[in-house]
């Protein structure tokens, strides 16, 4: 089995993420990490897993696009880090976005939705950000935004594993079925 992992990120959270797959994954195919903006082509994999860091509840813009332009029927598995918790509201908003993206692929191998730290210059921009800018909620949003980014964190050992584990049932279970078939 020929697999891409595939990643977006800015600031090291996703990437790192992305390097823990491909070794927590190795005894299941042959794995590629590609950095998406330097240009990853998933053309002759089997299968795909595509990380991206979350801007506004969705995986930034390059990871999005990209992630649309894979064949439907490519398997695909999403994997993000997010500033907020992956256990908040927020959280859940990011969940239903990545289902939205996995609804079009005829296989789904899953999400892994883990926390990364929000880098300190972006979060000294989000405290000097005017708050009127936020909307009409402004004051609270900004609020929220700067607690969610003091509260920030790497991911544990056992989420990193929690990530492996979700995919590696996924492509056992997608690989045993295309077993039965051939
Ligand atoms: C411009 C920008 C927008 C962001 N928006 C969100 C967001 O809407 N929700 C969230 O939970 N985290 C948000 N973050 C935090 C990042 O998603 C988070 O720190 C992520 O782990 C960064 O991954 P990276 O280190 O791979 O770039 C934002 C970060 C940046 C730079």
């Amino acid at each position: 089995m020929k697999g891409l992992i595939a990643y977006s990120s800015l600031t090291g959270n996703t990437a790192k993420l992305a390097d823990r797959l491909a070794a927590g994954l190795a005894d299941l195919g042959d794995w590629t990490l590609a950095d998406i903006k330097k240009g990853a082509d998933a053309s002759g994999y089997d299968c795909i897993l595509a990380g991206g860091w979350i801007d506004r509840a969705w995986p930034d813009k390059a990871a999005k696009a990209w992630i649309e332009d894979l064949p439907a029927d490519l398997p695909l598995g999403i994997f993000v880090t997010m500033g907020a918790l992956p256990e908040s509201p927020h959280g859940d908003r990011v969940k239903e976005n990545l289902a939205s993206l996995l609804a079009s692929h005829g296989t789904a191998l899953g999400m892994a939705v883990l926390p990364g730290v929000v880098e300190a210059k972006l979060l000294d921009r989000v405290r000097q950000m005017p708050a009127h800018l936020l909307g009409e909620n402004g004051e609270s949003i900004k609020q929220q935004m700067v607690e969610a980014g003091e509260q920030s964190r790497m991911p544990t050992e056992e989420e990193y594993q929690a990530g492996v584990q979700v995919f590696r049932e996924a492509i056992q279970g997608w690989l045993d079925q295309k077993g039965d078939l051939q």
